[in-house]
């Protein structure tokens, strides 16, 4: 749905995107995530033409983006719904007719019995028909990227771009923001982008995952390859969890449990027939939409180390030792 090939950018004569590669297909999730000053929003902007890029290309369905062919980017970004952390939102106008105004802008008649039904619908999909017409000011944050969401569906477009959508929100309201973008993909059909430095959003919703950092992609893949156990120091730093709590003496030793292997008790199974003791000292049981992915880090003697390995190996969890 999404091809991103190669592409650079930079702003005067600071690189912001290096060679970034990245496929989106049609349906998916996809989240990019990495720090504050990482390139996620100008990346974001490239894709639905809001910003030019210098090098390589973006293709969307099967059509390049290219900012010169106006008339061409039009009809792109039409295809195109963009959610900010800021909701953007007109305070003049109504939820009505904040939802309506992409219509008016393509000069689309919004009182229509069509337009009116379609508007309405969209309204009620986000649950806000009894505030249909409340100004903005009325609303909460959470009430807010509702609306926002409506107005970004409303020219039915085949792609939502969210940039930090719910950065803004606590995290209860985050969750139900997510829940109606899940919604909105599995009913719709429509591919989401979602850009973010938030962990959480990303567990939760998106099905794969770009980690971006200082405009180059370090790895990509599904949430849960990437953040229980990151091969990328970079990307183990942006998590930093563990590593300040831990023993400083002795070896510790991380494993990591998938699935059906949380179920098991591997740790005093371990410690019986070794006849060792072990000191557990960090764990996290993390929820990866539906799978739960368990760390666990032990620490122990130098010199049990190598009979811990073999009995884990045996027993096919994965581990590694912590430096
Ligand atoms: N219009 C601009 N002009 C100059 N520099 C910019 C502009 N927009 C973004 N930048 C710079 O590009 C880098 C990436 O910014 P951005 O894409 O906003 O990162 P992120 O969204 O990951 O926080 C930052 O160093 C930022 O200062
Ligand atoms: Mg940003």
């Amino acid at each position: 749905m999404i091809k991103i090939n190669n592409v650079q950018k930079a702003f005067k004569k600071t690189e912001v995107l290096k060679d970034v590669t990245i496929e989106i297909e049609d349906g998916e999730i996809f989240g990019i995530i990495g720090q504050s000053g990482a390139g996620k929003s100008t990346l974001l902007r490239c894709i639905n033409g809001l910003e030019s890029y210098d090098g390589g290309s973006i293709v969307v369905g099967n059509q390049r983006v290219d900012i010169k062919d106006k008339k061409k980017l039009r009809n792109l970004q039409k295809k195109m719904g963009m959610i900010f952390q800021s909701f953007n939102l007109l305070e003049r106008l109504d939820v009505y007719h904040n939802v309506a105004l992409p219509m008016k802008f393509w000069g689309i008649p919004i009182n229509t019995p069509a337009a009116k039904e379609k508007i309405m619908n969209l309204i009620k999909l986000v649950g806000l028909e009894e505030k249909v017409h409340a100004r903005p000011r009325e609303l909460s944050g959470g009430q807010k990227q509702r609306v926002a969401i409506a107005r970004a569906l409303v020219l039915d477009p085949e792609i939502l771009l969210c940039d930090e959508a719910t950065s803004a929100l606590d995290p209860e309201i985050t969750k139900g923001i997510l829940a109606l973008l899940q919604k909105i993909n599995r009913e719709m059909g429509i591919t989401i982008v979602v850009v973010t430095h938030q962990m959480e959003v990303v567990k939760q919703i998106c099905q794969r995952v770009a980690f971006l950092s200082h405009g180059k992609v370090l790895a990509t893949g599904k949430p849960e390859q990437l953040f229980v156990w990151p091969k990328e120091r970079e990307i183990r730093d942006f998590l930093r969890e563990e590593s300040d709590k831990l023993p400083t003496n002795g070896v510790n030793l991380k494993l990591f449990f998938f699935g059906e292997g949380n179920q098991r008790p591997i740790v005093t199974q371990m410690s019986q027939e070794l006849h060792t003791d072990f000191n557990i000292c960090w764990a996290k049981l993390e929820d990866f939409r539906e799978d739960v992915y368990g760390s666990l880090v032990l620490n122990m003697n130098e010199k049990d180390l190598e009979k811990a390995c073999k009995f884990l190996d045996s027993k096919n969890v994965t581990w590694e030792v912590l430096k």
